[in-house]
Order: C-alpha cells, then sequence, then structure tokens
C-alpha cells in the first residue's frame, strides 16, 4: 500500500475522533481547572441509545453511576454482591479515558434492610452493624481498587439543622459510624480519595456541621480528601452568597470541594432539599412547563446556571470536579422527585440531546478562566 494511501486511511479514522473530543467540549474547557462529570444511567452504559453514549464519551472526562453503585443495588443481601452493572460502568469509563468516582458507599437510603435487622426482626448490634460496613466496604472498595478514583464514603448524614441524621446508622453507632466508614474505605485501597457527601451543604448550620465534621476526622487521622456538595438547585436557592460563604469555610478546614450531582430545577419546588425519601402530591401548577419553558423563565435559568458556574470557576483553586446529575432532560430524575410524573429541564442537553444555549456560554466562560491549580 502506498503511504500516502496509508495516511489518508489513518486521517480518515483520527480526524473525526479530534473533532469531537471536541475543542469545544466542555471537559476540555474545564481542563486544568476541574473535572467535568456527569452521572450515568445503565441505558447510556450499555449503549441502547448510541448518541447518549457518545454524547457522554465526548462531553466529559468523568462519570460516575446514578444508581447500580448504592448499596441496595450492589450488596442487597448479606455477603450477595451484584457487581454485572457497576463493572461496565468503570469499564466504560476506563475505555473513554474518564475518570471514574463511586456513589456511595455508606447511606441511609437505597440500602438493604438486613443490614440493621436480624433474623428476628430486631436491630443488629452495634458490633454487627460495624462489622456489616466494614464486609460491605472492603468487598466494594477492594473490588474496584486502583479503578475508581475516589468514594462518596459517607451520604446525607447530616439535617439541614446541623444536627446528625437520625438514620439507622447513627441509632445503632453514633456519629461514630462516619469515623468507622472512613477507616474501612482507606483500609480498603489507601490510595482512594475519600469524599463526605450531602445535599443543601451551603445551609449555615449544615456547613458549620460538615467543617466541623471534617476537622474531626482528620484530628482522628482519618483520610478526607474533599466534601461532595450534591448541588441539586432551585431557581432561587441556595443564594450564591451562602455557597461562597460555605466554599471559604471549607477551604479553611483544609478539604477540597466537588460538585457532585449538579442540577438546577426549573419548576416551583415544595420543598429544597434531596432526601429521596420526601415526597409530594402532583398538581398541575406544580407543573406549568409540560408544553414548553417561556423564553423569560428559560432566560432566568441560563443566568442561573452561569451565575453558579462562574463561582465554581472562581474558586477552581478548591473545586476539583463539577459532575452534572444527568445527561439530559428526559434522564433527569428530577421529572419524579420531589413530585412524580412532572416535566422539569434542570440539565445542560434537552431532550432531543441537543446542547442547551447556555454550554456554549459556558464553554467560552471557562477558556477565559485561569486555573488557580
Ligand atoms: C437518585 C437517582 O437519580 C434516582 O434515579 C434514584 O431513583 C434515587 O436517587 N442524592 C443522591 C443521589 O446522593 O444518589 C440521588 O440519586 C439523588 C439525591
Amino acid at each position: 500500500m502506498k503511504i500516502k494511501t496509508i495516511f489518508a486511511i489513518i486521517a480518515i479514522i483520527i480526524l473525526p475522533n479530534i473533532l469531537t473530543m471536541a475543542q469545544n467540549s466542555l471537559a476540555e474547557a474545564t481542563k486544568g481547572k476541574f473535572l467535568f462529570g456527569v452521572a450515568v444511567n445503565m441505558q447510556q452504559v450499555n449503549g441502547v441509545n448510541a448518541k447518549e453514549s457518545e454524547l457522554i464519551a465526548n462531553e466529559f472526562n468523568s462519570i460516575v453511576a446514578e444508581n447500580c453503585m448504592k448499596p441496595q443495588l450492589i450488596h442487597p443481601q448479606e455477603n450477595k454482591y451484584k457487581w454485572a452493572d457497576a463493572d461496565k460502568v468503570v469499564a466504560f469509563g476506563e475505555k473513554n479515558k474518564q475518570v471514574v468516582t463511586g456513589h456511595c458507599l455508606i447511606w441511609h437510603s437505597q440500602i438493604g434492610k438486613w443490614f440493621f435487622v436480624d433474623d428476628n426482626g430486631k436491630d443488629v448490634t452495634p458490633e454487627a452493624l460495624k462489622e456489616h460496613m466494614r464486609q460491605h466496604i472492603y468487598a466494594i472498595v477492594g473490588h474496584y481498587k486502583g479503578r475508581v478514583k475516589g468514594w462518596d464514603v459517607v451520604n446525607e448524614a447530616f439535617e439541614d439543622n446541623g444536627t446528625y441524621r437520625n438514620s439507622k446508622f447513627y441509632q445503632i453507632l453514633g456519629k461514630d459510624f462516619i469515623k468507622y466508614a472512613f477507616q474501612f474505605a482507606h483500609e480498603a485501597d489507601p490510595n482512594a480519595e475519600l469524599y463526605y457527601n450531602d445535599y443543601n451543604v451551603e445551609t449555615p448550620a449544615k456547613c458549620e456541621a460538615i467543617a466541623g465534621l471534617v476537622k474531626e476526622l482528620k484530628a482522628a487521622g482519618c483520610r478526607i480528601d474533599a466534601v461532595g456538595s450534591q448541588a441539586h438547585m432551585q431557581m432561587d436557592s441556595p443564594t450564591p452568597d451562602a455557597i461562597e460563604n460555605c466554599f471559604k469555610k471549607l477551604k479553611a478546614a483544609g478539604v477540597k470541594i466537588l460538585i457532585t450531582e449538579w442540577d438546577i430545577s426549573i419548576l416551583p419546588s415544595p420543598y429544597s432539599g434531596a432526601n429521596i425519601s420526601n415526597n409530594f402530591a402532583y398538581s398541575r401548577e406544580m407543573d406549568p412547563y409540560r408544553e414548553a419553558v417561556p423564553d423569560s423563565i428559560q432566560q432566568k435559568w441560563n443566568i442561573r446556571v452561569l451565575d453558579m458556574f462562574g463561582l465554581f470557576l472562581k474558586y477552581n483553586d478548591v473545586v476539583d470536579r463539577v459532575t452534572v446529575w444527568g445527561l439530559n432532560d428526559a434522564s433527569s430524575w428530577l421529572n419524579n422527585f420531589p413530585i412524580l410524573g412532572r416535566k422539569d429541564y434542570p440539565v445542560l442537553f434537552d431532550r432531543n440531546n441537543q446542547p442547551k444555549s447556555v454550554v456554549d456560554e459556558m464553554i467560552k466562560m471557562a477558556k477565559n478562566y485561569k486555573s488557580q491549580k
């Protein structure tokens, strides 16, 4: 074969990839500042919709499983693990050279009852619960050792007022369950980053409590790399000021910050939190944009996205990753939370997998921002 022909073939194969690993992707524009990630579901990982898989591969440099690594799904019964889906997510990320993170090891939601209840239906002893936690964390973190960069070790241990959530973990083990979880995770993979993750992190009392936890864990000799702020936002809350104040507090406590589950609901909300067991009755008034979003509201949403993204960029010395909770509006969990069956428009790609106009502006904004790393 002539050398020219060989070059032509190589160009035909390589060029489209170079073009799509777009100069203009969000991941490219945020490089050097923070990772730009997305939560993925199994249809996307399995390539059921090729366009979605392609977008995930091209626009983002980090992924997290939206559900399949949660306790209930990966460890439904004692000593019974279901690795298949999570294995596929990790392989998908590796194939696309993406950073894979793990969500989540210890959480009061989406967890099997067996964790807390013995054969007689009674609460397990503190020793038994600690042992369940140890087995669970060792098995999962061990299974993905060296392949998952970091773990949401504990999710949502605080109430918004800064008190400990009265979960089964807390009832049986007291606040030390958090420390045990971090210790076990570190033992299982000493190189993995370890995160504490929560919603409404910006609420002052909650932020204070989380910063306090970071200091306590560090004083106890535990590894903690970052606090994950889920960042499930509404149109008017949280305020930029609250977010900035909390960023400063966490930075002073000596941890990095991750925006782990970013979305901005465009709908009216009966509740500004993300505890998945809080559900409210459907009404048509609470679901106003079934046909379309009016321009004025869309504009307001765009500005909100840019304001928040601007803050993440401003704090890129400490913000290490921004992950959007869902690729497109159609697959967003917010269509069913906190009210079932609404039509929300909370993420960056629309129902036809087209980037929203704000994406271009985000890319420009990110490119003009200096890395402070
Ligand atoms: C949500 C998922 O998006 C849904 O598909 C699932 O039905 C419930 O959980 N905080 C978290 C995430 O830490 O794991 C939750 O994800 C959203 C709130």
